[in-house]
């Protein structure tokens, strides 16, 4: 077996829109979207953090949904066909990640706190925890980001997995977002042991696992110093209703995947270059300058059609750049290829390209037509939505999967998630609509992004003017705008 060839096998399986799986989901074992600790040792949480961890992970709207997914039959009871929906886009709707603090900040003991969305609290896990206990001796404080796969896996098996990489990303993507422009520093890392960090907050390493870290550093974060108090024994159990259950002997791909990137071999590959991708005329793009910040309490999937009108050029600009880079990360963002599909944009010929982040432009890819069929065959998804144009975040999975291994697949992915979190609220900043998409055939994808199939699409994000809205929500959280 060659290095990477875990990864290779479970692409083989998650490249694939999981028609089967969704259809034969039994909605009766969808696992609780919440995880929550007794209340005795909830503790209120200081500013600014409050305000950063309900942004990234709070409640902040109640969807009441009139139907069942298709095809599916839901159980008759037991079965609340609302949710409560979050800052950030999610995968199916099912939110994914859970998110922890460990480290020292004025007005919270050193510790390790698992933030409760549901209260709006922090919990104490773990009394006397540092990052040096999970493996990062750098970091005075950070913000880890897990994956509860059973989550996901209830519903769409092996693809479950990509949508927690994804949906891990988001959440990591969209903290990065909000540290950028303050007085304090965010930074992803992404390759860590996870097993360490699991024993330290007492995961069942079927059920969660950390998929990202945010290292904060900054004025407000105190040394933990002498004041130290001494590592509690064991952490805190979660309550019985909410612990994550163990699904991976279901998933066997993914069982195996997460086992083979526990470790990343060796140096990141280099960061792909244009040349050769078959790019020709160049499309220039206006500088624009984006507060991603602004976007967040405005952003929400679009829910019907997008509006008829066309995005300006400066639209575009700002998603594509957002998307491209921007963020400090183990991972250099240039691992990531933006595609542009362009519908309906003032000023830019209908078609299909690739960004070049050098010279912040768009070239176009070859076309067998001009006109409204020059976005290839996937023009269709842009006019089902009445988008005016989509994103596709890509990468060449070979180069890594060779130097640094199976995780690389995980690591990738977070990044993508993270890329498409920006667009979002790029998007939203502006006063668009985003949606993100995965249902693809990543092979037909594929080939309109390159001909060798090499390029394989992560995810694609559609954009476009606000539009009609289908669903009914209802608030939550005042901070956040419907
Ligand atoms: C990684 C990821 C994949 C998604 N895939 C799809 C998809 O294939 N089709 C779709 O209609 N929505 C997709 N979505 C959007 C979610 O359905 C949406 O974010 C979720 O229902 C929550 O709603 P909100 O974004 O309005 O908060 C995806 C979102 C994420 C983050």
């Amino acid at each position: 077996m060659s290095r990477g060839d875990t990864a290779r096998r479970y692409l083989g399986v998650a490249e694939r829109p999981p028609i089967d799986a969704m259809n034969s989901a039994d909605w009766r074992t969808m696992p609780p979207l919440v995880k929550r600790y007794g209340r005795h040792a909830a503790v209120p949480i200081p500013e600014p953090l409050g305000d950063l961890l309900a942004s990234a992970s709070g409640l902040t709207r109640y969807q009441w949904e009139t139907g069942g997914p298709a095809g599916t039959t839901l159980p008759e009871e037991g079965y609340a066909a609302g949710r409560a929906y979050r800052p950030v886009p999610a995968g199916g709707g099912l939110q994914s990640s859970e998110v922890y603090l460990v480290g020292s900040a004025d007005g919270l003991e050193t510790g390790a706190y698992h933030y409760d969305c549901a209260a709006h609290s922090l919990t104490r896990v773990r009394r006397g925890a540092v990052p040096g206990d999970l493996g990062l001796p750098g970091a005075r404080l950070c913000l880890l980001v897990t994956g509860v796969v059973g989550r996901l896996v209830f519903k769409y098996r092996e693809f479950g997995y990509r949508l927690t990489c994804l949906n891990a990303g988001v959440v990591a993507g969209q903290l990065l977002s909000l540290l950028a422009g303050t007085r304090w520093y965010g930074r992803a890392v992404l390759r860590f042991d996870p097993a360490p960090m699991g024993d330290v907050l007492g995961f069942d390493a079927g059920a969660e696992t950390v998929l990202a870290v945010v290292e904060l550093a900054g004025e407000p974060w105190t040394d933990a110093g002498p004041d130290r108090p001494a590592l509690d024994a064991e952490a805190l159990p979660p309550t019985d209703r909410t612990r994550p259950v163990p699904m991976l002997d279901s998933v066997p791909l993914t069982a195996a995947l997460l086992g083979a990137s526990r470790t990343a071999d060796g140096p990141p590959p280099p960061v792909p270059g244009l040349a050769g991708l078959g790019g020709g005329a160049a499309e220039p793009l206006p500088a624009v300058a984006s507060r991603l910040a602004d976007g967040v309490a405005r952003r929400r999937s679009a829910d019907g059609r997008f509006g008829p009108d066309p995005l300006g050029r400066e639209d575009l600009a700002a998603v594509v750049a957002a998307g491209a880079g921007g963020w400090e990360s183990e991972v250099d963002p240039g691992h990531m290829l933006l595609y542009a599909l362009v519908h309906r944009v003032d000023g830019v010929p209908t078609g299909r390209y690739v960004y070049d982040r050098g010279e912040h432009r768009l070239l176009r890819l070859p076309s067998a037509q001009d006109g409204p069929g020059a976005a290839g065959p996937f023009a269709h998804i842009l006019a089902m939505h009445g988008a005016a144009a989509g994103l596709y975040l890509a990468g060449d999975y070979e180069t890594g999967l060779d130097t640094v291994g199976d995780r690389w697949y995980q690591m990738l992915n977070i990044t993508a998630g993270i890329a498409v979190q920006r667009v979002c609220l790029a998007a939203a900043a502006r006063g668009l609509g985003s949606r993100v998409r995965c249902s693809f055939e990543a092979d037909q994808v594929a080939r309109q992004l390159h001909p060798s199939g090499r390029i394989r699409p992560l995810c694609q994000v559609l954009i476009g003017r606000i539009g009609s809205e289908t669903a009914y929500t209802q608030p939550i959280d005042g901070r956040h705008t419907l």
